[in-house]
């Protein structure tokens, strides 16, 4: 949710922003900004416009784009229409600090208020350019420099950032500063790369800085970096090396990094497994399970925190953690769960799904449930990010950076791991035989080899979303371990193609869906051998008593629903526990091919941000 990037060294800023810009641009694009420092004739300059990195680009064309310091966003909009004028970068009123955020400032009204009393204009809506004009202020009124400023002023503002800040007269610096929102510096030779997440630093250094809540990176051309908190305690930098490759960033080959994500999977998972899972010894090894097992053993309830796709992921693990472990689960939306007062025993373990790790109701949520005492778990999948770094344990689900903003690979691995953990945990507890653990073991390890043979259907599934373009409204349905899929399957949809979706539990849909179903409404059934086929199959005959046109996602060994449904899209037999992980898949492709026969862009839908980093 919004991207910032800053450089500072021997070479030309602008095209390293630039380039580190389209790599951020997945965590927000409706305007994006630069600022660079021209040493030769001491100005600042601020280039920034509506739209996307490359309209930037385009914008800055002919315009003096010298400087080897710069800073850089691309923005989600939260206050303020998406604009020119209320991108980023913001000016102080002096024009002599320039400054770029990711977060919200949730007292900027009191702020702002204050400081146009004190003769300040302000010409965006955002709540940044509050922040920028209070350095500014606090500089001026204390006669302080630039870091002491930035430090008095984070102390009065309440809420999330991670900022950028560069003064005209100070061209051999930048101070960055954060809390809540992620910010990684880089340390290269004699340069320096600040960033949102590692993607843009990792061409150029693999030895990065995470920066903790309310700390001050200090970063002087050519010198040492420092960081302070905001007290000014000096703090020891925490060299990390980064594990992420370059072509894990590149679309290799394919029109889409989510068509790319998609087709990873048989891979992705084989990582997310390998070292894990050993069929050999009938073992499944998650360290953090290992290491906190009486936690796990003796717990009263599981809570399992998330939002948006992993939120489903989490559904999926109540049914496996109640079915296999026979410990009462409850999933919760983050957001909900942090504003009201949920009941947290300290012998409840917590387990918090994200992909980014950086998901600002997600963290807020996991506060409280350490507050109550309880122990916290989290299945990231962005290695160092601050949820990883919160959480009392985890495990990393491996599938590498997952750029298209609708979540594929993520979704899968979360749902690998919860599986293994409910493996792990049922057999410490004893709740499920040997047999069936084994059974299950060997049949999790073959899941990539069959998510395969669901891959080779693309060119049908493509050919079958040309027959939905024109649907405007799709219900999907899904009774079990299907269920889960069927709203995740809806939010792909909905997502990337703006076509509106609503996955539900099948049985419920005689309850008011069902009012909706005329001879114009797909409905998507997840009709794979389960324990309630039959009831599904009824299901699959009220909708089509009404006319509804189905497309049914069944077993290569179905019969009956085959005969009933218009179209159908086969996927190999499993265990219906682990059904989802081949389910979701032709889901994912149907609404990939649907989005782009609309001419809508999937990988970076409007509205859209891959990284939620406000509430
Ligand atoms: C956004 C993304 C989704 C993601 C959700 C939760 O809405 O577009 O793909 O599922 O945030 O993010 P997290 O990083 O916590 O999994």
């Amino acid at each position: 949710m919004c991207g910032i990037l800053g450089y500072i060294g021997n070479r030309e800023a602008y095209p390293i922003l630039i380039k580190g810009l389209h790599r951020l641009e997945y965590r927000g694009y409706d305007s994006a900004g630069i600022a660079l420092i021209n040493r030769e004739n001491s100005k600042l300059n601020i280039y920034k416009t509506k739209g996307r990195v490359s309209d930037l680009e385009e914008f800055t064309k002919g315009k003096d784009i010298s400087g080897t310091v710069g800073i850089a966003h691309t923005r989600w909009a939260t206050h303020g229409e998406p604009n020119h004028i209320n991108a980023h970068p913001h000016y102080s009123q002096s024009e002599n600090l320039a400054l770029i955020h990711n977060g919200i400032i949730e007292n900027y009204a009191v702020l702002k208020e204050s400081l146009i009393r004190k003769g300040y204009v302000f010409q965006s809506e955002t709540d940044t350019e509050v922040l920028v004009q209070l350095i500014e202020y606090i500089k001026t009124d204390n006669n302080t420099d630039i870091s002491t400023a930035i430090q008095l002023a984070l102390k009065q503002v309440i809420g999330a950032y991670a900022i950028a800040v560069v003064e005209k007269e100070n061209p051999d610096l930048i101070i960055a500063a954060r809390k809540s929102s992620p910010l990684v510096v880089g340390i290269g030779q004699d340069e320096f790369f600040l960033a949102s997440d590692a993607s843009p630093i990792i061409e150029y250094t693999n030895q990065v800085i995470y920066l903790n809540d309310e700390e001050i990176a200090l970063i002087h051309r050519n010198e040492q970096l420092r960081i302070i908190n905001l007290s000014n305690v000096e703090k020891t930098p925490q060299i990390t090396l980064l594990e992420m490759s370059l072509n894990e960033l590149e679309k290799g080959g394919y029109p889409h990094f989510m068509l790319k994500e998609i087709f990873e999977q048989p891979r992705t998972l084989r990582d997310c497994m390998s070292g894990r899972l050993n069929t050999g010894n009938g073992r499944v090894v998650l360290s953090g399970i290992i290491d906190h097992r009486e936690k796990f053993i003796n717990a009263r309830r599981i809570i399992i925190l998330a939002c948006g796709t992993s939120w489903h992921a989490g559904l999926i693990g109540e049914y496996l953690f109640e079915e296999f472990c026979r410990i009462p689960v409850e999933v919760e939306y983050s957001s909900e769960f942090r504003y009201r007062r949920p009941v947290i025993y300290p012998d409840d373990v917590v387990i918090a799904v994200s992909q980014s790790g950086e998901t600002a109701d997600t963290l807020a949520a996991i506060e409280l449930a350490k507050q109550a005492g309880a122990f916290v778990y989290g299945i990231c999948n962005v290695v160092g990010s601050s949820i990883a770094r919160n959480t009392d344990s985890g495990s990393y689900t491996h599938v590498g950076p997952e750029i298209g903003v609708a979540s594929t690979k993520a979704f899968t691995a979360q749902v690998a791991v919860l599986t293994m953990m409910a493996l792990n945990i049922a057999r410490e507890k004893k709740t499920i035989s040997e047999q069936q653990y084994l059974a299950l073991l060997s049949e999790l390890s073959g899941i990539p080899g069959k998510i395969e043979t669901i891959l080779q259907q693309n060119r049908y599934i493509e050919d079958l979303s040309k027959i939905f373009t024109y649907a405007h409204n799709f219900i999907y349905l899904g009774r079990g371990y299907s269920y889960p899929v069927a709203v995740e399957g809806a939010l792909k949809l909905k997502e990337i193609s703006y076509i509106h979706a609503e996955g539900y539990p099948a049985a419920e849909m005689k309850h008011g869906p069902i009012a909706l179903i005329d001879n114009e409404m797909p409905v998507v059934v997840i009709a794979i051998n389960s324990t309630t086929y039959d009831k599904m199959t009824s299901n699959i005959q009220e909708i089509k008593a009404r006319k509804g046109r189905i497309l049914a996602i069944v077993n290569k060994s179905d019969c009956k629903v085959r005969e009933m449904a218009d179209y159908t899209i086969e996927i190999p037999d499993t265990e219906e526990c682990l059904s989802p992980l081949l389910s979701i898949v032709p889901l994912q492709l149907l609404s990939y091919h649907i989005a782009v026969k609309k001419g809508r862009d999937v990988d970076m839908p409007r509205n859209l941000a891959k990284s939620v980093t406000v509430e």
